[in-house]
């Protein structure tokens, strides 16, 4: 949910903004904006529509000359997508310039307040009131102003901020929405991701709630609200600098597709040692393990549809009941905690608003929390208890593949060594559910090689109006995961529905033509959905079926058959999810749609 960055340095600002941007654009492409101070004035162009309209209108920034400057990449909430509403902002003398990601709760009071004191809005924005303001309290002193403009904001924030008289200083603040800071050999960068930095450091500090960054060419002060000077400590982050670019691939989702057998062995590989599971990380003793009565998996989107999978493997393995749950759901509902919970909180960005609250709302009651995160050191890798990384890498395709990929991995895990430690699997058991764990990489691999014939498949269903996901148990899970990755990158509504409800309303929407998948992953329930599957034949549906190797009895049934390997019961979604990810970004692209950047749609959800 927007995108900002800052430059100050020794090189031109600009190229190096809109470098920055690009690679922050998963975060909002409604409008993007930069401001550079040129030696006399801050300069700004800004405008409707993806970076490119900006890089056109800049000439790939080389039109905006001058070493110091921040840039904005929009999701917009207040206001609709506008050359008005698109950040910066300035104050009415244009001398002060800011970029925000967030929202400010408290805008319309203060936007009165400003208006009485006869400031006037040029936009419909929150981020306006903040210019403002700063405008206000400004008498000469950058940091007292920040401070001030602090203690009268609600809601949440991470700001860029530049004043034209002091040229050679770029502050930046936050509360609530992810904020980074680096020094490079050529000057100091702030961002809202560490894709926009990698590039120049990979030594980055992460900004807390309440902190204050003077970032000079030289380096750069931390401040806290008291504007007393604190000390920081940078973060090294592993990441490749390539990760984050398309390495050849046409799209950025596909490149992620097939980063998934390796990052999935880069999640697994680690933990595994001498047949057994050893996650450190995890900070649990064996006894605490045992203590455990009852578990919440709490997430947004698709790493919730992780939990949906996750339950059924945890309750089946380790005996322990789940309840899995939308973080928006969550954290208003006054669930029922007690000592022996533990919650785990599943995000890829580590920055998603819901699950941030859940997470602290969970933390005010005294109970554990388990982040299962991607982005080390965001915020709920920050504010968990403890926190298993998944090793994934840059997601950058708004639509995750990779990372959920990754987020299975991190749950069997746990669910393997909770059920091994409370005595309701043996060594035996557990060292060949590791052999079917370390075949995944392979697996997958030999479903990805298959995206031809996925292809053909897909182009068929380019004009579908309604597709229909059904299955039983995980079977369902992956359902669910199926339809959002439809319906998010290629606009066709989609539902996912448990086979077994089908009769209890929705099969009145089967038609002629009407596309179903039929996922049939779980033997135990493998008739059952069958019986499913010939119901919506018989109404005329056309049926797509995914199924285990050697399960030829669906081909009666279905006018399309897609056949997994074997696997364990449990790991089933880490293989059937592979052809209908390729399927859904087939239909995706076959349709023209921006696969990469859906409409309405941003990477990380920093808001309620
Ligand atoms: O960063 P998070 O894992 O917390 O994000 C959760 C969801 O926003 C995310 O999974 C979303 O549903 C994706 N667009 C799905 O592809």
């Amino acid at each position: 949910m927007c995108g900002i960055v800052g430059y100050i340095g020794e090189e031109q600002a600009a190229p190096i903004l809109l470098d920055g941007l690009s690679k922050l654009e998963y975060r909002g492409y409604d409008s993007a904006g930069v401001a550079v101070y040129n030696g006399e004035e801050i300069q700004m162009v800004k405008s409707m529509g993806r970076l490119k309209v900006l890089n056109e209108l800049t000439h790939d920034g080389a039109m905006l000359p001058g070493t110091v400057g921040i840039g904005h990449t929009r999701w917009a909430t207040h206001g609709v997508p506008s050359d008005a509403n698109a950040h910066p902002h300035l104050n009415k003398t244009g001398s002060i310039v800011v970029v925000h990601n967030g929202i400010i709760e408290n805008y319309v009071k203060l936007k009165q307040q400003l208006t009485r004191r006869g400031y006037e809005f040029r936009s419909e924005t929150d981020t306006e009131v903040v210019a403002h303001l700063l405008d206000y309290y400004y008498r000469g002193n950058p940091l007292e102003a920040i401070t001030r403009l602090m203690h009268r904001l609600e809601g949440s924030y991470a700001f860029g901020i530049m004043f034209q008289d002091h040229p050679d200083e770029i502050y930046a603040v936050r509360k609530d929405s992810p904020l980074i800071v680096g020094h490079a050999d050529t000057g100091s960068l702030i961002a809202s991701d560490v894709p926009a930095v990698l590039k120049y450091t990979r030594s980055v500090y992460f900004i807390e709630n309440g902190e204050i960054v003077r970032l000079t060419r030289e380096g750069m002060q931390f401040y806290n609200i008291d504007e007393e000077e604190i000390s920081k400590e940078p973060v090294t982050i592993a990441w490749d600098v390539n990760a984050a670019e398309k390495g050849g691939y046409e799209h950025f989702m596909l490149k992620e597709m097939y980063e998934q057998p390796k990052v999935v062995r880069d999640t697994f590989s680690p933990r595994l040692k001498n047949g057994d599971i050893v996650i450190e990380e995890l900070g649990m003793t064996d006894q605490e393990i045992r203590d455990i009565g009852k578990l919440y998996i709490v997430a947004c989107g698709s790493a919730y549809h992780t939990g949906m999978t996750c339950k059924y493997v945890f309750e089946g393995l380790a005996r322990i009941p789940v309840e899995v749950d939308l973080a928006s759901e969550f954290r208003y509902r006054n669930p029922i905690l007690d000592e022996k919970t533990l919650v785990i909180i599943v995000s890829q960005s580590g920055e998603t608003a819901d699950s941030l609250a859940a997470l602290r709302e969970v933390k005010k009651r005294g109970i554990r929390v388990l982040g299962i995160v991607n982005v080390v050191g965001s915020s709920i890798a920050r504010e968990a208890d403890n926190v298993m990384y998944t090793w994934a890498g840059p997601e950058i395709a708004v639509a995750t593949t990779k990372a959920y990929s990754t987020q299975l991995i991190a749950q069997y895990l746990l669910a393997m060594k909770f059920a091994k430690v409370r005595g309701e699997i043996s060594q035996e058991t557990l060292e060949v559910m590791l052999e079917d764990l370390e075949r995944l990489p392979e697996q997958m691999e030999m479903l990805l090689s298959n995206k031809e014939r996925i292809q053909r498949f897909a182009n068929r269903y380019l004009a579908a109006k309604d597709v229909f996901f059904i299955g039983r148990g995980i079977d369902y899970a992956i359902s669910m995961e199926s339809s959002l990755k439809l319906k998010e990158i290629s606009y066709i509504h989609s539902e996912a529905y448990a086979a077994g409800e089908l009769k209890h309303g929705t099969i009145s929407l089967i038609e002629d033509g009407t596309l179903v998948a039929a996922v049939l992953t779980q033997e135990d329930l493998f008739k059952k959905t069958m019986s499913n599957m010939v119901e919506v034949k018989t109404r005329g549906a056309c049926v797509l079926a995914v199924t285990v190797v050697g399960n030829t009895e669906v081909e009666k049934n279905a006018d399309y058959v897609i056949y997994i390997p074997k696997t364990n019961q449990y790991f089933t979604n880490s293989l059937a999810i592979i052809p209908l990810q390729l399927f859904a970004y087939y239909v995706s692209i076959g349709k023209g749609c921006d696969v990469d950047k859906p409409r309405n749609l941003a990477k990380s959800v920093t808001v309620e």
